[in-house]
Order: structure tokens, then C-alpha cells, then sequence
């Protein structure tokens, strides 16, 4: 039986492939905080020493607190990527990276061939452990996610129905446009890159794109809230990271290697509404 080691295996996202991996025919090997640090390379080693397909899901995702957190968020998102990608070199692996590599303003459907402009310190980390990645003789797939929900992690679904339990009324901004991408698919398209082995950058996320905004007032309908939300500008809710404002991926690339249509992040976001 193959086996895919999961670095980052307890996140949002790993959780979820891992269940997926589970239930096909895979052995599963999860490696995560506080016993796996993927900044130690003998732990990268021994993850690495079992396993016929590393999937790494680890990062430091606090996007604001990396603006002060620098070396800690570099070390996580670039240098340990370089470390792995050693450690890997006759393996096949696929790394996840991130809609904040860009920092388009423009209505362009961004492809990989864009180029990337990160605005914040998260995007700029991103972006160097895809370059180091790429640099490497490892074979690899680099998997840009963006606007990513799931069970296991804090995330834009799971904020906004807490600040509507909080609040009388919602104010959410409706200049930054993406896909909801629900993990559960992110986990489909890893698989199938694992089964094909494909190599190269990618995008990938779930069908249409929307406005935070748009999608805040789907959720609230979707869950029956009747709360009064208004759109406002990113420039009203200042943050220490700035976010682009345009994630609007062409996932034209990987559709010629899934073997499943993307769902329409309509679809997904429903189903997942139902289970929470
Ligand atoms: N969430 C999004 O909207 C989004 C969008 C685009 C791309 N992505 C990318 O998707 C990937 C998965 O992220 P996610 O959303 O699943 O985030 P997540 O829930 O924060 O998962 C990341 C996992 O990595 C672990 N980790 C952090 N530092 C580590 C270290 N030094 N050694 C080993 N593990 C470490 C975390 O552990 P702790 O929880 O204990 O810190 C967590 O389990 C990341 O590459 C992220 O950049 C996410």
C-alpha cells in the first residue's frame, strides 16, 4: 500500500485530505505540532523517510501576526519548503500555497503564468517557498488555494456566524472578489494530483467568484439569520497585512487533471452549511 505523509496533518485543510486519503487506498502518516516541527530537519526526515507522497499542508497562517512575526512565518512558509524539497528529492510532493503570492488590483482572471506581487509579509514567505520548491530537483505541484473553509479551523464562515451572534448588525467588505473554496474539494484535486502525478504550479478553487460581501449575505440566507449586513471598503477595517482585493483564479490548468467538475462555490458552501 502507498503511503502519503501529511505534513500540517491536524490543519483545516490536512484534516480534511486526510480523511479523504483514509478512505481510498492510501496508508496515511500525519505529522503535525507540537511532535512534527517542519523548521527541524531531522523531523522533516523522518516524515519524509516512509512516505511515497508528501503533501504539505504546514504553514503559519496568522497573516497579521506575521507583519511582527517575521522570521518565525519565513522559517515555517520558505525555509523549511527549501529543507523539505531536499529531504524529498526522489519522492513526489505537493506543497500548498496561496491566493496572497498576488496583489492585483485589476478584474483579471489570474492564471499561473500572472505575476505575483505579494502586499503582505505571509504572500512575500509564500511566495520565496514556492520559489526555493521550484528551484529544487524535487519533483513537485505547487497548489495555490484561496478563501479556503473547512471543520477543522477558524475561517471566513466561522467568523462571520460568530460576529452575527455579536452583532446587531454586519458590515463586511465588498471590494475583495475570489472563490469560497471549501477544503473537502481542495482534498478531491490533491488526490487526483497524487494519482497522476502531475507536476508544475496551479491554481485551484471552487467554481465563480463573489465578493466577501456577496458571500457574507449567501451564508446569513443559506442559515436563516435575519441580520442586516452592508458592504464596505478594506480601507474600513484596516488590518496589519493588507489583502489583494482581486483572487480571481483560472483553474483551467488543473480541470485538464481532475477527474471531477469543480462545484460551483454556491454548491459546496451549501453542502457544508448543512453538516455544520
Ligand atoms: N486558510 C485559507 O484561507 C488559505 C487560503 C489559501 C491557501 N492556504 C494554504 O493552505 C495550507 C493549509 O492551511 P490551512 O488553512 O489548513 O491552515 P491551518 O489550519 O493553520 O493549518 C496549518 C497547519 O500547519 C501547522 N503548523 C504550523 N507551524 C508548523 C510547524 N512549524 N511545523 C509543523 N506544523 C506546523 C499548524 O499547526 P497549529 O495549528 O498548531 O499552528 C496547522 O495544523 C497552507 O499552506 C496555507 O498557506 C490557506
Amino acid at each position: 500500500m502507498k503511503k502519503i505523509a501529511i505534513l500540517g496533518g491536524k490543519g483545516m485543510l490536512g484534516s480534511d485530505l486526510a480523511k479523504l486519503a483514509k478512505s481510498t487506498d492510501y496508508e496515511v502518516l500525519i505529522f503535525d505540532l507540537p511532535e512534527f516541527n517542519i523548521t527541524r530537519d531531522a523531523d522533516i526526515r523522518n516524515a519524509v523517510s516512509n512516505a511515497d507522497f508528501i503533501v504539505n499542508c504546514a504553514a503559519y497562517t496568522a497573516v497579521d501576526k506575521a507583519e511582527t512575526e517575521r522570521e518565525a512565518c519565513r522559517s515555517v512558509n520558505a525555509l523549511a519548503v527549501e529543507s523539505l524539497a531536499k529531504s524529498a528529492k526522489n519522492k513526489y510532493l505537493i506543497h500548498i500555497s496561496t491566493d496572497f503570492v498576488f496583489g492585483d488590483e485589476s478584474e483579471n482572471i489570474l492564471s499561473e503564468n500572472d505575476m505575483p506581487k505579494p502586499l503582505s509579509w505571509y504572500g512575500s514567505t509564500k511566495l520565496e517557498g514556492e520559489k526555493l520548491l521550484q528551484a529544487s530537483d524535487c519533483r513537485n505541484a505547487i497548489v495555490r488555494l484561496q478563501w479556503t473553509y473547512g471543520t477543522h479551523g477558524v475561517n471566513f464562515i466561522s467568523k462571520l456566524l460568530e460576529a452575527a451572534n455579536r452583532n446587531p448588525k454586519l458590515k463586511v467588505v465588498g471590494d475583495q472578489t475570489g472563490s469560497p473554496t471549501w477544503t473537502a474539494d481542495a482534498a478531491r484535486a490533491i488526490m487526483c494530483l497524487i494519482k497522476n502525478q502531475t507536476e508544475g504550479l496551479y491554481h485551484f478553487a471552487d467554481n465563480g467568484y463573489a465578493s466577501r460581501y456577496e458571500v457574507a449575505k449567501f451564508i446569513l440566507l443559506e442559515k436563516k439569520i435575519d441580520k442586516e449586513v452592508s458592504s464596505c471598503s478594506s480601507a474600513d477595517f484596516p488590518t496589519p497585512a493588507k489583502r489583494p482585493k482581486n483572487s480571481r483564479f483560472n483553474c483551467s490548468k488543473i480541470d485538464g487533471v481532475l477527474d471531477f467538475k469543480r462545484p460551483s462555490w454556491q454548491e459546496s458552501m451549501s453542502e457544508f452549511l448543512r453538516q455544520i
